[in-house]
C-alpha cells in the first residue's frame, strides 16, 4: 500500500443543506472521469442533470451513468432501496440510456418496505419536531445498520440468512408497528418481492472497496459524489434537522473502504444563495418578491419531494464550516446566473450569537436560531449571463460577488456555473490532473 501516493480523485461535496447542484457538476466533471462512486444517502437525494436539453433526475445512480465508458459504484456508505433503484434504471432506460457499468456495493446496507413506513410513523410521532424527512426511510434504514440488524447486499445474495433476517426484522418491526396502530407488514409479501429483485441485480453486487481502491493505484480518474449538504450531516449539521449519514470528504475513507489519502482534491459545491427543505434553523431565511423570484427562476422546488425550497441569502459561515470540516480545496459556485436582475444582494459574512459576534455555527439548536446574520451588501448586476464562457465576460458586479464569497469562505473558486446544463459550466482551475 503505497501511502504517500497522490491519486487523481476528486470528491464533490454539497456545502449547504442539499440541493447546490452536485448532480449537475458532477456529471460536468464525469466526463473526463473513469469512475464515479456514490459514497452515502439513498434516494433521498435528487440530483438534477442536464445534457443538451434533456432533464434526467438521478436519486441512488451516480451522475456518470450516461457514460457507457464510466464505472458507477455505488459503495457501502449507501442505504439502497433495491425496487427504487430499479425504477431509476428503467426510467433512464425510457430516456434512451440503456449503456451502462453500474455496481452495488456488497457492503451496502438495503432499505426495506419497513424502513419507509417507519420513517413515516417517526415522522408523525414526533409532531412539531419532525424533521421533514423525504420519508425514504433513509434514517431506520441507517439506525439498523448501526444497531446490526441491517441486511446488506452479501446477505440478500444468500437466501437462507436472507429470511432469517427478514424473518426477525419482521417481527421486531410488527411488534413497533403494533404498538402505535399501524398496520403490520407481511414477511411472505416482502420475501416474494424481494426474491424477484435479486435475480435482477445480483450481477451487479461486487467488492466496491477493492473495485476502487486498485482505479486509485492504477492512476484512474475517480469521482466521488456526495449527496445532501454538509449542514445536513449527521456529525457536522444542524442536528436534529439533519440526514443520517456524512456527506463530508474525511467520511470517504470509510464510507468506500479506502485509506486516508484517497481523497486528493476536494470540491465544494456552493449555491450562490442558501436554500433550505425540511424543518430546522435558517439564520438568512427571508420571504418577500426577491425570494419569490430566486425560488421561480432557480426553480426551486425538490427533486425528490417536489417541496418549495426555502430560500435564503448567501451565508459564509455555513460555507466556512464546510470548509473546515470536509478540508475543502475548491469551490464551484452554481445558480449565479439566478440573482441577475436582483438590485442589491445581501451576503452574511458573520452571526450576533447571545450578543456576541461570531463566524462559528453553534451547535445549540436555540442558538443557531437566534443566530443574527450581520450581512455586506453588493450591488447586483442585470446583463445575461447564462451565455458566458470565461470569467473575464462576467459584469464586474458578478465578479465581484464571486470575489466577495471567495475572500469570506477563504476557497479558491474553481468554476462557477450559469444554468442548469452541464455545457454551462466554466472552469477556472481544472480538477483533474
Ligand atoms: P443537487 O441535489 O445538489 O444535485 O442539486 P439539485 O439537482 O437538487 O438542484 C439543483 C437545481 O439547480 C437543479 O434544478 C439543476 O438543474 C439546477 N442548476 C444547477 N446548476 C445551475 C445553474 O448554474 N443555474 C441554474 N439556473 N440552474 C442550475
Ligand atoms: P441532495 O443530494 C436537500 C433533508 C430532508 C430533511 C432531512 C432529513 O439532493 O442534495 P432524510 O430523508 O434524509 O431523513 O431527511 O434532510 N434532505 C435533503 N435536502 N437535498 C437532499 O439531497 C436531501 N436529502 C435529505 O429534506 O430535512
Ligand atoms: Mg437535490
Amino acid at each position: 500500500m503505497s501511502k504517500k501516493k497522490i491519486y487523481n480523485s476528486v470528491s464533490v461535496v454539497g456545502t449547504q443543506w442539499g440541493d447546490e447542484g452536485k448532480g449537475k457538476i458532477t456529471n460536468y466533471l464525469s466526463q473526463e472521469a473513469d469512475m464515479v462512486v456514490r459514497h452515502q444517502g439513498g434516494n433521498n437525494a435528487g440530483h438534477s442533470i442536464v445534457i443538451d436539453d434533456k432533464r434526467y433526475s438521478l436519486h441512488l445512480i451516480p451522475s456518470g451513468i450516461f457514460d457507457p465508458s464510466v464505472k458507477n459504484v455505488m459503495a457501502n456508505g449507501m442505504v439502497i432501496n433495491p425496487i427504487a433503484m430499479l425504477e431509476e434504471l428503467e426510467l433512464l432506460e425510457e430516456q434512451g440510456i440503456k449503456d451502462y457499468q453500474l455496481f452495488i456495493s456488497d457492503r451496502a446496507h438495503m432499505v426495506m418496505p419497513y424502513h419507509i413506513k417507519l420513517d413515516g410513523m417517526f415522522e408523525k410521532m414526533k409532531g412539531e419536531r419532525k424533521i421533514g424527512t423525504t420519508k425514504k426511510g433513509i434514517g431506520p434504514a441507517y439506525t439498523d445498520k448501526s444497531s446490526r440488524d441491517g441486511i446488506r447486499f452479501i446477505d440478500f445474495l444468500d437466501d437462507d440468512l436472507f429470511k432469517i433476517l427478514l424473518k426477525n426484522n419482521v417481527k421486531i418491526k410488527n411488534t413497533m408497528f403494533k404498538a402505535f396502530g399501524e398496520k403490520e407488514v407481511s414477511y411472505n409479501e416482502i420475501y416474494k418481492e424481494f426474491s424477484k429483485i435479486r435475480e435482477k441485480i445480483k450481477h451487479m453486487i461486487v467488492d466496491t472497496s477493492s473495485m476502487v481502491y486498485d482505479a486509485l493505484e492504477n492512476g484512474d480518474k475517480v469521482l466521488f459524489e456526495g449527496a445532501q449538504g454538509v449542514l445536513l450531516c449527521i456529525d457536522h449539521g444542524t442536528y436534529p434537522f439533519v440526514t443520517s449519514s456524512s456527506p463530508t470528504s474525511s467520511s470517504i475513507p470509510v464510507n468506500v473502504g479506502l485509506p486516508l489519502n484517497s481523497v486528493t482534491k476536494s470540491l465544494g459545491i456552493v449555491k450562490a444563495y442558501s436554500t433550505r427543505v425540511g424543518t430546522g434553523g435558517f439564520p438568512t431565511e427571508f420571504e418577500d418578491e426577491v425570494s419569490k423570484l430566486i425560488r421561480e427562476v432557480g426553480n426551486e422546488y425538490g427533486v425528490t419531494t417536489k417541496r418549495p425550497r426555502r430560500i435564503g441569502w448567501f451565508d459564509s459561515c455555513l460555507v466556512k464550516h464546510a470548509a473546515r470540516v470536509s478540508g475543502l480545496t475548491d469551490i464551484t459556485i452554481t445558480l449565479l446566473d439566478v440573482l441577475t436582475g436582483i438590485e442589491t444582494l445581501k451576503i452574511a459574512t458573520s452571526y450576533e450569537v447571545n450578543g456576541v459576534k461570531t463566524t462559528v455555527i453553534p451547535a445549540g439548536e436555540k442558538d443557531f436560531n437566534n443566530a443574527k446574520p450581520i450581512y455586506i451588501e453588493l450591488p447586483g448586476w442585470t446583463e445575461d449571463i447564462t451565455k458566458v464562457k470565461t470569467f473575464k465576460e462576467l459584469p464586474t458586479n458578478a465578479k465581484n460577488y464571486l470575489k466577495a464569497i471567495e475572500r469570506e469562505v477563504g476557497v479558491k473558486v474553481s468554476q462557477f456555473s450559469v444554468g442548469p446544463d452541464r455545457e454551462q459550466t466554466i472552469d477556472i482551475n481544472k480538477m483533474f490532473k
